[in-house]
């Protein structure tokens, strides 16, 4: 009999008990065990829960329980949910937890203890909500060299951009109905900063690389500073402005970054709308490879929450590892990398921008005002555009995404 302990009874916890408690008689001739939710620890109560008798305030209770096998790590945050995670696995209880925030920032050292204490720590909820990527990675695709991941991966960015570019919905609004529909993180800043994307391709990009990404290593962006005139010069280049957070190999090193891009219609992350994500594998043999659904929200996460525990109470499935990072990063300066950058100027005209870039590409809009110029760059690094950027009115800067296809 495997008893199981919940931590967090918020959108994705009480998702994952509801899961469980309607399955759970499959779950026993799927794992070949009878097993159930023991305990569930939320600083609230919840006294109209059918679940109520099994709500506890204390850590203590769960870890000091040896009928408790496996703990689902709900909360959030990388304090409080780090020092119950960390004292689970030194306890002998496998863990399985949705925090990127936990697994992008303390992953090395967690993985490190479950290995040590022979248990599991798994995380597949923690990149793309429903969508299944840490275990294919890990054992579908395991075979190949993956050079490359790009995706999108925060689904309530991708709800406002999706919202505010296609329904001239206003930001505000939309990012409180994310919040409402249970996708944003506590503090949506994380969201819109394009932190939470940072934190998934770091998870992403250490288990590719096999060594500890770190969230501040990477370059990040978020999408407050995106506009609607942004938007018609996509359409008008042939594309659309997504959220991408990619990690490339090159050679021994790493390219990771976060931001917005101008994404051609031809690209399969185009159509990735709502709070859909869609990731891009490429791997040397496999070719490209894209896995797409629902990145957030109750039902979807529960899902992948609930198929760890099963894997977990399975103890089948080996942990997933990397190593801690090297004395020196790997992360090469994204300034030094060369892409094609969307720029919208003020107060310019062609003849000066095409002196200062060369052969670039012009794009309209309709009501263009007098003086503005939208242009498509050639190939530059981010430190040269800046460079030439210097004495220009600068309105919108946006890299033009070229991973993949
Ligand atoms: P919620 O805020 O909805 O749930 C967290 C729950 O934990 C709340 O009930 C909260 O209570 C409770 N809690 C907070 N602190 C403590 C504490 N010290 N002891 C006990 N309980 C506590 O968050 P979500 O369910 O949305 O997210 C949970 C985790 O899953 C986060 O790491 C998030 O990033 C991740 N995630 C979320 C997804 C989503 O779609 N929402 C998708 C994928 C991952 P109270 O509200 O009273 O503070
Ligand atoms: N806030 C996150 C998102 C939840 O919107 O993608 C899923 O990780």
């Amino acid at each position: 009999m495997s008893k199981i302990a919940v931590l967090g009874f918020g959108t994705v916890g009480s998702g994952t008990v509801e899961v469980f408690c309607k399955n759970k008689s499959n779950y026993c001739k799927k794992t070949g065990q009878s097993l159930d939710i023991k305990y569930i620890l939320d600083v609230r109560d919840f006294p109209e829960s059918p679940y109520a008798d099994k709500f506890v305030k204390d850590f203590d209770t769960i870890v000091n329980d040896p009928e408790v096998t496996v703990v689902a790590e709900l909360i959030g945050g990388n304090t409080f949910a780090y020092d119950c995670v960390k004292r689970a696995l030194q306890a002998g209880k496998s863990v399985v937890t949705s925090n990127k925030e936990l697994v992008a920032t303390k992953g090395a050292e967690l993985l490190q203890i479950a290995a040590e204490k022979n248990v599991n720590f798994f995380f597949e909820a923690s990149v793309g909500g429903g969508i299944p990527i840490i275990r294919p990675l890990q054992q579908c695709l395991m075979s190949d060299e993956i050079t490359s991941i790009a995706g999108i991966l925060n689904g309530t960015t991708n709800y406002i951009l999706t919202k505010m570019l296609k329904e001239s919905a206003e930001f505000a609004d939309v990012l409180a109905k994310a919040q409402e529909l249970g996708y944003a993180e506590r503090d949506p800043e994380a969201d819109v900063s394009g932190g939470d994307a940072c934190r998934k391709i770091c998870i992403l990009a250490s288990l590719i690389f096999g060594e500890h990404i770190y969230p501040e290593d990477v370059y990040t962006e978020g999408v407050t500073s995106i506009t609607k005139e942004d938007a018609e010069y996509a359409a008008n280049w042939g594309g659309v402005i997504k959220l991408i957070a990619s990690a490339q190999k090159c050679g021994k090193c790493l390219e990771i970054v976060v931001c917005p891009c101008f994404v051609s219609c031809e690209s399969q992350l185009s159509g990735v709308d709502d709070v859909f994500n869609a990731i891009l594998v490429r791997g040397e043999a496999t070719g490209e490879v894209v896995f797409y659904g629902r990145g957030a929200g109750k039902y979807p996460t529960a899902s992948a929450v609930v198929a760890d525990i099963l894997n977990a109470v399975k103890n089948e499935s080996k942990n997933i590892c990397w190593k801690e990072k090297g004395a020196e990063s790997c992360v090469v300066d994204y300034k030094k990398q060369e892409h094609r950058f969307y720029l919208r100027l003020a107060d310019t005209d062609k003849a000066k921008v095409s002196e200062l870039f060369g052969d670039v590409e012009f794009l309209n809009r309709a009501n263009m005002p007098e003086g503005e110029i939208a242009l498509i760059t050639p190939e530059l690094c981010r430190e040269e555009l800046d460079k030439k950027c210097g004495d220009l009115k600068v309105l919108g800067k946006i890299q033009l995404f070229d991973i993949g296809g």
